[in-house]
């Protein structure tokens, strides 16, 4: 969590600083702050809120309204000039944009953060594990916090090394020494016309300009400058001038610079007609999804494609462990399914950050196959290397080809093509992420029993023209779900390969519109979920019975739950195939799908989910795209 950036160069720094943390408030939106050089100082402002807030702090620097009102107070004025000149003159400057880890969001957490002599500046992403010892110890030898954040500790700490060395690169490591955890540095040292950087378990990036440099916690922010990027490794640390990098190791040797050649890129992302990216991400499903089929499913007769690249022989893995969080864990649960029934290997899913520290018992002919949208969820990359440590072989699906995980399964991993997903709230990643499974599960099956699924493939080609068919139907799906707006409590129910779709139901909700909402097996629901139940609670079940009936009696079986549902006064909706007739009386809201088989609806019903909880949190006034506490990409344990 967390995004740092840096400049240093010829041109202003302040605008390439905003620019930079645009592009990654994925990262967390809470507070922001920049800082610059200025002739011999260090000049810098933060605030809590988003970084649209910051920049109008900057701007009413200038307006005279605010010096106006500082007439009675010189000194408001005169700093407000001088932050002012500094911002429009400086090339050199470093800014971060903050997810809470430690303090609350205020404006004086905000990094970036600095030593009581004012002669550093730092920002900070990842987490000090051991900040309170060391907070304790730097107290007992007088220095008073000024914040509640973990990272303070490192401005003390760096600006006292820096009085007992000749290099501030050896007074870094010096500090690295001392601390534990993530972190990705970005500090600036007044006086000195450079930007010194360090990088552990956090990501951290030099793009190479001619006669500049651009640092960033994430590439595609630098690539908006340059298509020249130096990718920083573990317990490395830089210093960074306008005209040239300085990159060593832990020990202080030079470090070989290798330098990677990518595609820039200079696209903004718009919203085009949408008003938010959460509905655009909704409407861009059919054509994520018909590439997909065009990539891996060109000929349903023919073997599946698109997996070419990995290094794996399923007809060796006996065993699989989906690890993930949050909606890739869901679209995991429907993974096990696909393969248990088709490809007959035994899945279990479980949820990283449990499976990231214990003692895992694997082996070689065990697959442990992480699934992230970002590819850089701490729990997930915790979990996998746990691992490929403990000797699995690993895999990954991700939607970024250009993210940590696919480094450290490579060339395992399969890149779904969603593009990049903006709203913080997972819809298109989510889907190709479930669809990929479909065909992981057909292709394990092709390959260890020679499996004929030509029918499976036959129909899944299909499913671009009914997610369509779907979204078609948003305004009527809008009219029935904006009765539901002020219930505080929902709980969402189903069976078999559409019970994860009610956690993801579930989760959308709840992130979303902060109305809290639970998924269950239907089956479940009578072992305690149901005595929340009453008429303030809505029971949402996904009952498909398409026309195939794979699984005969999870319909009707689940119809019977919602009966009981509704026998304790709760609202009830549910979702279904157009052609059941027998739901009317039955339950208050049909929210209507086409027939689909019940195997395949899983990407069908979720639409449905994701337009529930959109319309809820418009009616509701909520931020959509950044919904409160949460961030795109997870990057703390
Ligand atoms: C989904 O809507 C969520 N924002 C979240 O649960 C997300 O799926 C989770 O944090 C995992 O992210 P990843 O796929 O990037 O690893």
């Amino acid at each position: 969590m967390c995004g740092i950036v840096a400049y240093i160069g010829k041109n202003k720094a302040k605008d390439l600083l905003l620019d930079g943390l645009k592009s990654l408030e994925y990262r967390g939106y809470d507070s922001a702050g920049i800082a610059v050089l200025d002739d011999s100082k260090i000049e810098l402002i933060k605030s809590a809120g988003k970084i649209a807030k910051l920049e109008q702090k900057i701007a009413e620097l200038r307006s005279p309204a605010l010096v106006a009102d500082s007439a009675s107070s010189e000194f408001n004025s005169m700093l407000a000039e001088r932050l002012s000149k500094a911002f429009e003159t400086s090339s050199c400057g470093i800014g971060h944009t903050r997810w809470a880890t430690h303090g609350i969001a205020s404006d004086g957490n905000a990094h970036p953060h600095q030593d009581l002599e004012a002669d550093i500046a730092l920002v900070h992403n990842g987490i000090i594990k051991n900040y309170l010892s060391l907070k304790h110890e730097l107290e007992q030898d007088g220095i008073e916090f000024r914040t509640e954040t973990d990272t303070e500790v490192i401005a003390h700490l760096f600006s006292r090394a820096r009085q007992q060395t000749e290099s501030d690169l050896d007074a870094l490591r010096q500090v690295m020494a001392k601390v534990e955890g993530s972190y990705a540095l970005a500090i600036l040292v007044k006086d000195q016309q450079k930007i010194i950087l360090a990088k552990n378990q956090s990501p951290l990036v030099i793009g190479i300009g001619d006669g500049e440099h651009f640092v960033a916690s994430d590439s595609s922010t630098v690539l908006q400058y340059t298509n020249k990027v130096l990718k920083l490794k573990d317990l490395q640390v830089a210093e960074v001038t306008a005209g040239q990098v300085k990159l060593e190791d832990i020990n202080g040797n030079e470090s070989k610079i290798e330098v990677c050649h990518s595609v820039q890129n200079n696209s903004i992302l718009e919203k085009g007609p949408y008003k938010h990216f959460l509905v655009k991400e909704i409407n861009e499903q059919p054509a994520v999804t018909s590439l997909m089929l065009d990539q891996c499913l060109a000929n349903p007769a023919k073997p599946i494609s698109g997996f070419e690249q990995l290094d794996i022989d399923f007809s060796q893995i006996n065993r699989i462990v989906f690890v993930a969080c949050g909606s890739a864990y869901h679209a995991a649960l429907i993974g096990k399914y696909l393969i248990e029934l088709w490809a007959k290997v035994p899945v279990e899913v479980a949820i990283a950050s449990e499976y990231a520290s214990k003692q895992v018992l694997v082996g070689e002919s065990d697959l442990v196959l992480g699934i992230s949208q970002s590819g850089e969820t701490a729990d997930t990359l915790a979990a996998v290397t746990n691992a490929k440590q403990a000797g699995a072989k690993v895999m990954a699906i991700t939607n970024k080809s250009d993210s940590a995980i696919y480094d450290l399964v490579s060339p395992n991993a399969y890149v779904t093509p969603a593009g990049i997903e903006v709203s913080v709230a997972s819809t298109k990643a989510f889907t190709s992420q479930v669809l990929s499974l479909y065909f992981l599960a057909i292709k394990i099956a092709e390959d260890r029993l020679n499996a004929d699924l030509t029918e499976v493939k036959q129909a899944l080609r299909s499913l671009p023209l009914v997610i369509d068919q779907v979204i078609e139907r948003a305004e009527q799906y809008q009219n029935q779900f904006l009765k539901y707006s002020n219930y505080r409590d929902f709980l969402f129910l189903s069976r078999g390969v559409n019970y994860p779709i009610a956690l993801e139901g579930a989760l959308k909700l709840k992130e979303l519109s902060y109305i809290h909402a639970t998924g269950y097996p239907s089956g479940e629901m009578k072992h305690g979920p149901i005595a929340i139940l009453d008429q303030n609670v809505p029971v949402l079940s996904i009952a498909i019975d398409g026309p195939t009936k794979f699984e005969h009696g999870i319909y009707e079986r689940s119809l019977s739950n919602a009966e009981e549902a509704r026998a304790r006064k709760s609202p009830s909706l549910v979702i279904a195939c157009d052609d059941n007739n027998d739901l009317d009386g039955v339950f208050d809201e049909i929210i209507r799908i086409p027939n689909i088989d019940q195997l395949l609806s899983p990407i069908i019903a979720t639409i449905p989910l994701q337009f529930l909880a959109y319309y809820i949190a418009e009616d509701l006034g909520k931020d959509v795209d950044q919904p409160r506490n949460l961030a795109k990409s997870v990057t703390v344990e």
